[in-house]
């Protein structure tokens, strides 16, 4: 049996959700500059520069789903299913917009402040990320974003802002987003982007150092603001399985793991992994490293370790000849034992169960799963219901994997916040119409809807679940 105090609810994060790009003093953010169509990938993967683009691209994350103006609306929704918490995000340009403002934007607080005020009406547990995939545009411009050691004091200030101004009633914080995403999309996770001459490898591990340090003093900065209060990193997880159990592909499995864990071996453990600091040693990549920060590594590493998980990955040391199309930015080929998306990402419920073993191993800390759901199309029938099975069949499997690993493994989980509790934009391809959520918007690719909000049957499923405290995953538990 699950705890009666496991928080059950759902995530988002504000570039996906908010709309209101410019209001309420807000500056630009990073994603603000991700247009939808062909020139996303590769300023995302930081190859192509933001502004070296052609005028009269959508923006999709300039109204996104307007949860700035219906959040009252879409709050309600949350609490009708029975939420126990939310996961959101709040966008640093709208507490300092251009990052570098010696003083706060007061609008943009009260309107968190609103945000968390109505989950906390409903006694849903607010968990918010204080950098999901977000970075200032003034800060880009300023000086390259995280390629700069400034960033880590900037980060810091808008940090503590946070801890003062919601002291009390936000308990669990978490520092970035997929941290470990600065290696494939660097834009994306941090506002990197690269020059022609320069090393890429040097640059995504001077900014990963520096978003480092600024996660340890924003832990420390916490434990002295709001003792009572939690803070966790972030990975986007999924283990590395070798293709075959020849040595090399074990090998190179072994290797991707590594890599993905980086990140939060220094946040978990507190100093670089061994065999990073070797490869850095071999490669030539110097680390901007001083002895104050091993220090402030060391002394404040995090209470939990949150995580994403989508699907497994596999690896594969040759992969000539096969599909390396796995729809997931974390690479890889694919996988011919599981099912895909429509996307093509993997469909892995037991690599789940592998997964939350192989992290609680690793760290022995507390697990918070916040973000697991399946992108999909919908279908919107003539009087206004939406059929999604095959999301419901992705996430019952799912729940069912994580509860095995809580009680038959006896793994500590703190909630599961699935993705999306509502429709939101896509991160990877900008798009609405790869699905996420329990709440139907309506809004397409092209930005046209009415943004009206509509429950599918996943939303009468979730609620029973969290009713039931997880007993009744049924994918038909509704209709009973
Ligand atoms: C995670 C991100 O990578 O996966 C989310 O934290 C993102 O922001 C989610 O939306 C699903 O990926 P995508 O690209 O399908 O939206």
């Amino acid at each position: 049996m699950i705890n009666k105090d496991f928080l059950w609810g759902g995530a988002s994060a504000a570039n996906q959700i908010e709309g209101a790009y410019l209001e309420g003093n807000k500056g630009l953010s990073n994603i603000d500059l991700l247009p939808h169509g062909e020139y996303r990938l590769p300023i995302a993967r930081g190859i192509r520069k933001y502004s070296d683009v052609p005028e009269g691209l959508y923006y999709p994350s300039h109204e996104a789903v307007d949860f700035y103006h219906r959040y009252k609306e879409d709050i309600a929704l949350l609490a009708e299913m029975g939420f126990k918490c939310y996961r959101f995000s709040i966008a640093w340009a709208r507490i300092f917009p251009t990052g570098l403002e010696a003083e706060p934007n007061e609008e943009g607080l009260k309107f968190y402040e609103n945000v968390i005020d109505e989950l906390l009406k409903y006694n849903i547990e607010p968990i918010v990320t204080i950098s999901h995939f977000d970075v200032p545009k003034g800060l880009m411009d300023e000086f390259g974003s995280w390629k700069s050691r400034r960033m880590i004091e900037l980060y810091e200030k808008y940090a503590v802002t946070l801890f003062k101004r919601f002291k009390g009633k936000v308990k669990y914080w978490i520092t970035f987003n997929e941290i470990n995403m600065i290696l494939h999309k660097p834009f994306t996770a941090a506002g990197v982007w690269i020059e022609e001459l320069e090393n890429r490898e040097q640059i995504i591990y001077t900014a990963a150092h520096h978003m480092l340090v600024a996660s340890a003093l924003a832990t420390k900065r916490l434990r002295e603001i709001d003792p009572a209060a939690q803070i966790g990193c972030m990975l986007a997880a999924g283990e590395y399985y070798p293709y075959s159990c020849d040595p090399e592909d074990v090998r190179v499995a072994q290797i991707a793991n590594q890599e993905n864990y980086f990140f939060i071996d220094v946040q978990s453990r507190g100093e670089y992994p061994r065999w990073a600091l070797k490869k850095f040693e071999r490669e030539g990549i110097q680390l901007d490293l001083t002895a104050e920060d091993v220090q402030v590594l060391k002394e404040n590493t995090v209470d939990y370790i949150s995580f994403s998980y989508y699907a497994s990955r596999t690896q594969k040391a040759n992969t000539e000849g096969f599909d390396t199309n796995t729809g997931n930015a974390a690479g890889g080929v694919v996988n011919p034992h599981l099912s895909r998306s429509e996307w093509g990402w993997m469909i892995d419920p037991l690599g789940f169960r592998i997964t939350i073993n192989s992290i609680w191993d690793r760290y022995q800390k507390p697990l918070f799963i916040v973000e697991n759901g399946l992108g999909a199309r919908d279908k919107v029938e003539e009087d206004g219901s939406i059929h999604d099975p095959y999301r419901i069949a992705y996430l019952s499997a799912h729940v069912k994997a994580f509860k095995e690993a809580m009680e038959e493994d006896g793994v500590p989980i703190l909630g599961y916040t699935l993705w999306s509790a509502i429709d939101l934009v896509s991160s990877s391809e900008g798009q609405m119409e790869k699905r996420y959520g329990l709440i139907y918007v309506d809004k397409d690719d092209k930005g046209e809807g009415t943004l009206k909000r509509l429950k599918k049957d996943s939303f009468y499923w979730y609620k029973k679940v969290i009713e039931t405290n997880g007993e009744d995953l049924d994918p038909d538990n509704f209709r009973k």
